[in-house]
């Protein structure tokens, strides 16, 4: 009986270890230690026995079952844990299928523009300023020399809001008011740019949206003269468009400046040659400049006997336009992904 056992749990042994998924391991251990197995066979043997003999085999019989029972209880674990990893491989998200998926966003053109104008400006020294898109009259126009019914306002079709008296308050439509705010804040040297959006009561065309961005710049400090506005402007249009494109001034006026002048640059389309977007001039308007008026400092407080000052102010989005050649500004708002994805 003793070498049937031996025999016996060894075929048992082999046949749990055959077994290579859970549930052919659990056929198994029916088969080798179920009523109907060989064991099972050997146990009812042992009624035939001497009792000394029958203690004996039956020890060695419980050994063996036991043993085959952890044998058993151990290939489970294995399987088990192997049909686990399976599963959750063949679970497993592949992203990279997804290829070629979705491209990553960048910042829009108007925005990278603005912050390369910003660098540009922040190596000569100048500070980058903020003011709010819902302005005062006050700050807007008032305090920048425009007295009420003055002229000059209705070149600007000012948005009005619906808040405080009637036209308190308005959308800025331009960044100029941020000037006042910056020297109310501060006293001089002042060496600061502010960007922002700006809205006007505008019908849009090639050239014209009803909300664009400006960035301004103020310089107040002793002594400075209509030749550093100059030199300012041509060292931002040199570093910004690059060798060949220059700046000219020209005549013009703001209420704000004294003396003014409006700043063109080479027409960067035909590089000055004429064509149509410069209506064959050879330039393009950027923006205007000029001394900052007595009344602009007094109103803020400033000694316009011990100070003086320069200031500008001009389109991102016309920048943007110049450089990267684009014939219609609408398409800036459009927000359309064959057009965003080229910048
Ligand atoms: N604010 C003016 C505009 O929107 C542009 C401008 C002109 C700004 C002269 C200035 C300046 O600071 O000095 O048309």
């Amino acid at each position: 009986m003793v070498d049937d056992l031996e025999h016996v749990e060894k075929q048992a042994g082999m046949r749990l270890d055959a077994a290579s998924t859970v549930e052919e391991l659990r056929a198994a251990e029916t088969e080798v230690l179920g009523k109907r197995s060989a064991l099972a066979g050997l146990h009812a043997r042992l009624g035939a026995l001497a009792p000394e003999e029958r203690k004996a085999q039956g020890q060695l019989l419980n050994g063996a079952r036991t043993r085959l029972s952890e044998l058993a209880a151990e290939r489970a674990a294995e399987l088990r844990a192997s049909e686990r990893a399976a599963r959750l491989e063949a679970e497993r998200l592949d992203l990279t299928e997804v290829l070629p998926g979705p491209r990553r966003g960048h910042l829009n053109l108007v925005t990278q523009t603005r912050d390369e104008l910003e660098d540009v400006f922040v190596g000569m020294g100048y500070t980058v300023s903020e003011g709010p898109e819902a302005e005062t009259d006050w700050h807007s126009f008032e305090a920048l020399n425009f007295p009420k019914g003055h002229p000059a306002r209705s070149g600007f079709d000012t948005l009005y809001l619906d808040w405080g008296d009637p036209e308190s308050t308005l959308l800025r439509p331009h960044t100029s008011p941020v000037q006042i705010r910056v020297m109310q804040s501060q006293p001089p040297p002042i060496y600061s740019i502010m960007p922002g959006k700006v809205y006007r009561k505008d019908t849009p065309d090639a050239r014209h949206t009803a909300s664009f961005n400006q960035i301004e710049g103020l310089v107040v400090d002793k002594g400075i003269t209509f030749g550093d506005l100059a030199g300012t402007i041509e060292a931002f249009t040199g570093a910004y468009f690059g060798a060949g494109i220059h700046a000219r001034l020209r005549p013009a006026y703001f209420p704000f400046t004294e003396p003014s002048a409006e700043f063109e640059i080479t027409c960067a389309i035909c590089a000055g040659a004429g064509c149509r977007t410069c209506s064959g001039t050879g330039w393009i308007e950027l923006g205007g400049c000029g001394m900052v008026h007595p009344n602009v400092l007094a109103a803020v407080g400033i000694d316009a006997e011990a100070w003086s000052g320069f200031a500008f102010g001009f389109g991102i989005d016309r920048c943007a336009q110049m450089r990267h050649g684009i014939s219609d500004m609408r398409i800036l708002l459009d927000n359309d992904i064959r057009f965003i994805s080229q910048f």
